[in-house]
């Protein structure tokens, strides 16, 4: 579909941050909440639901197969499980918009089911790479057609007899280990997945959760199919992804002091932190506590002078969504930040090491994009006009710039914002940035990068 408006975000430069406050609910465990509540037995209650567009795809997806969901209401969405057996074929291709996890979660999860079903998404998610979940599961036994090109729409053909395989995973993706593992639970006998390195746990310690069996060695991570999913009560914490920018934001404006509340801080996620730490950053975790299997705290970030770093390669797949926020920090740094082993940057939303290189530069950063990295001599940063791809992130990242630029930056093309973070523009205000939203023509974009 053609988007007939999007919008511009304007930051005027000087803001800076202060007060406490919770950004939307983890993407990743909205989606999951959805996903295992729909096939539980009873009811699940969630609390704390992120209302952005990607995570209601996946609502509304469920919906489509026969699932009774109430909400959401202020976060809070009801959801009458169906059983692992009991969804029903939908009537059409389920359209999943720009998000990625509901795509390659779902396609695990329906290649067990006992119909046909075709998955289809938005120009980006369009030309994301579908291979890596296809791949895996054509091994258990299941039929899923790609393009040509291994994108989407996806053909997912039903009624097929999954079997349990042992799966080296080639590359470090929670969403390739989330759809081996969901398929694994219509699968005859164990599925194992082992990762090149750690990725977000969240689908695992959710099956646990709703009582299903995870045994977990190291890497090596298995469920062995046929058992049963129980409803539960679930409290989404905030999501660390999201916070991302308010903690860079806080950190390169000069006499900001700000508290995030009750965010998620599972380990898998917090490269974030470990990586800003390295550069030099002031931040606090307070009020740790385990909240449904997840470990949840309040952040308070002041700010601080930087330094540039060669960033721990360990640190990439658990800080993977954080980046364009973390080359703004660079950016804002004394000296060189180098980042490699990456290159999974440049198949997201939009080519993550492209477009911030690209965006940078505008500002008159030097920013120099690699095969599977970059290099960020921070400095300066002046104003100007950035394209943001579509891209979420990206737009987000731009607009905190504002905070340490010497002139306005305009980013174009922030419509996507409200796939994870609704609400954006009005609670950075809020904080402190000086942020105006502008309407604009949508970009005319031929092609993919
Ligand atoms: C996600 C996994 C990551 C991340 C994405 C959410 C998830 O993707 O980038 O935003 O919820 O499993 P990859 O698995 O491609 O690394």
């Amino acid at each position: 579909m053609k988007k007939s408006n999007s919008i511009a975000y304007k930051i005027a430069p000087g803001g800076k941050l202060s007060g406490a406050l919770r950004v939307p609910g983890d993407k990743s465990i909205s989606h999951r909440s959805i996903m295992l509540g729909s096939l539980a037995d009873g009811t699940t209650s969630i609390r704390g639901f992120l209302e952005g567009a990607d995570s209601l795809a996946t609502l509304q997806a469920f919906r489509a197969m026969g699932v009774h969901i109430d909400g959401p209401e202020q976060g809070r969405v009801e959801v009458r499980g169906v059983g692992l057996h009991g969804l029903q074929a939908p009537n059409g291709a389920l359209d999943l918009g720009n998000s990625g996890t509901s795509m390659r979660l779902m396609a695990g999860l329906l290649a067990g089911q006992s119909f046909d079903s075709e998955l289809v998404g938005d120009e980006s998610l369009s030309r994301r790479p579908m291979r890596r979940v296809s791949d895996g599961l054509g091994r258990m036994g299941a039929v899923i057609e790609t393009t040509p090109s291994g994108t989407a729409p996806l053909k997912i053909h039903g009624a097929q007899r999954l079997r349990g395989i042992d799966y080296r995973m080639p590359v470090a993706s929670a969403q390739v280990k989330s759809a081996l593992l969901l398929a694994g639970l219509y699968a005859e006998g164990q599925t194992c997945v082992t990762e090149p390195a750690p990725t977000r746990d969240h689908t695992e310690r959710m099956l646990q959760g709703f009582g299903y069996e995870v045994t977990r060695h190291g890497s090596h991570c298995c469920v062995t199919g046929g058992g049963r999913l129980h409803g539960m009560s679930i409290d989404v914490p905030a999501d660390i992804s999201s916070a991302a920018f308010f903690i860079v934001g806080a950190t390169v404006a000069a006499g900001s002091d700000i508290t995030l509340r009750h965010v998620g801080i599972n380990p898998t996620r917090t490269g974030i932190i470990q990586i800003l730490r390295l550069m030099g950053a002031d931040i606090t975790v307070l009020s740790e506590q385990i909240i449904g299997g997840e470990p949840v705290a309040d952040l308070r970030v002041r700010s601080a002078r930087l330094k540039g770093i060669a960033i721990p390669e360990a640190q990439v797949p658990l800080a993977i969504d954080e980046f364009p926020a973390i080359f703004v920090a660079a950016a804002c740094a004394d000296g060189r930040t180098v980042l490699t082993g990456a290159g999974e940057l440049r198949v997201k939303e939009s080519d993550r090491i492209q477009a911030m290189a690209d965006g940078l530069q505008v500002l008159g950063v030097s920013a120099e994009p690699t095969a599977a990295g970059i290099v960020i001599d921070g400095g300066f940063l002046g104003g100007g006009d950035i394209d943001s791809h579509g891209d979420h992130r990206i737009a987000m990242a731009f607009a905190i710039a504002g905070l340490a630029a010497r002139d306005a930056i305009v980013v174009h093309d922030c419509e996507n914002v409200g796939t994870s973070f609704p609400g954006f523009a009005q609670l950075a205000n809020s904080a402190g940035l000086r942020l105006s939203v502008l309407e604009e023509r949508p970009p005319a974009r031929t092609s993919g990068r």
